[in-house]
């Protein structure tokens, strides 16, 4: 198992890649740990964390609420979990949203980890800190930024994966490409996602770089006040159109990247969309969908990048270097209502 230590602000995570179920469980010791996951987890692997206290949730976005929270805290409770122990998120986004976000303010907080069983919490969700529920139809409003004690990738957790899921997750690694990582956006053109899945070592490979590119944006910014805003990119639009078309995140993203590409021609000349776009579809993500604007334009105004009257919206320069821009909301409505 190889391993490699990065320090935030305040903590580290340490990240083990190529790890294996046997070196996770005896990196766990004799800590007190409880893990939550959800049933589509649970069910594909029944024994991974046989004899450790394990609650379960229901799948999907609609667990990300503060009812869920609510019940999470009334089971620790009542399982005595203590100061000490450790919360190990082991699932996809939901789950290490959840986690990090239960594991922040059980008992004024907790140590948390998180063992990802999705491409996209291994290359983004798990990653940063960032972990939130939604209220109501927005996005991520209430949550912290706390880091994990480590992220434990095995690979092997992907095989139940369904296909879909592996679409999903390219979309975060297509964004990081676009926006910081010109020759992973010349790799990804070269290769077929079916090639990636089934070769262990390239998708090991895929996923490390892409857990570290965006560890090196949290650890350059980690509260978001700068450069760290670049991660963003396509989730303005993407966020909305999560919640109100009921999309999965990585194939709302990809159709907020597809128009913030035709943003980005117009702000800042960018001269290869199509190249994007055709990225984008390769590995099976949708750059379209009918948007009813008025209700777009309501969730955006509620967008935590909103300051007074403007977006600030993250655009491409050129494949792998990002420019955030502001933008009237004014401006935004025309050039929604332009590219429906
Ligand atoms: N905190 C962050 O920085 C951050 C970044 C990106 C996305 N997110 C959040 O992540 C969430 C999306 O994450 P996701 O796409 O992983 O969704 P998810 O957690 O809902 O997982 C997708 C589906 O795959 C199933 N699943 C997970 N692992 C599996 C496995 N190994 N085998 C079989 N089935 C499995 C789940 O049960 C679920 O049905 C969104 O809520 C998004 O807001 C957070």
């Amino acid at each position: 198992m190889q391993s490699e230590a990065i320090s935030f602000s305040s903590s580290q995570t340490v990240f083990y890649f190529e790890g294996k179920q046997e070196e996770l469980l005896s990196l766990i010791g004799k800590r007190q740990v409880v893990v939550l996951t959800d049933e589509n987890v649970r069910r594909a692997f029944p024994d991974y964390f046989k004899g450790i206290p394990t609650i379960v949730l229901p799948s999907g976005e609609d667990s990300k609420s503060m009812a869920t929270v609510s019940r999470v805290i009334a089971e620790l409770i009542s399982l005595g979990i203590n100061r000490d122990a450790l919360l190990i998120g082991w699932g996809g986004g939901v789950i290490t949203d959840i986690a990090g976000f239960v594991a922040g303010i059980y008992k004024r907080g907790i140590a948390c980890a998180f063992v990802p069983t999705t491409v996209l919490a291994m290359v983004d969700a798990a990653v940063g800190g960032k972990n939130g529920v939604n209220a109501g139809d927005y996005k991520n409003m209430l949550g912290l930024v706390r880091q994990p004690e480590f992220i434990f990738y095995d690979v092997g957790l992907l095989s139940s994966l369904p296909d879909i899921e592996w679409v999903n997750g390219f979309a975060e690694i297509i964004k990081h490409a676009c926006i910081a990582d010109r020759e992973m956006f010349d790799r990804l053109e070269c290769h077929e996602l079916s090639e990636i899945k089934t070769n262990r070592e390239l998708s090991m490979s895929v996923i490390r770089k892409n857990a570290l590119l965006k560890a090196g944006f949290v650890q350059q910014d980690e509260f978001e006040s700068g450069s760290r805003k670049q991660l963003n990119f396509g989730h303005t639009l993407g966020h909305a159109l999560e919640k109100r078309q009921h999309l999965k995140h990585g194939f709302a993203v990809a159709i907020g990247m597809a128009f913030a590409c035709r943003l980005s021609e117009k702000k800042l000349g960018f001269k290869d969309s199509d190249r994007v776009l055709a990225l984008l579809e390769k590995y099976g993500l949708p750059v379209h969908t009918l948007v009813d604007i008025p209700q777009t334009m309501a969730l955006l105004q509620a967008d935590k990048k909103r300051h007074g009257d403007t977006v600030h919206y993250v655009l491409l320069e050129n494949i792998g270097k990002a420019g955030i821009r502001p933008l009237a909301v004014a401006e935004l409505e025309k050039n929604l209502e332009a590219w429906i």
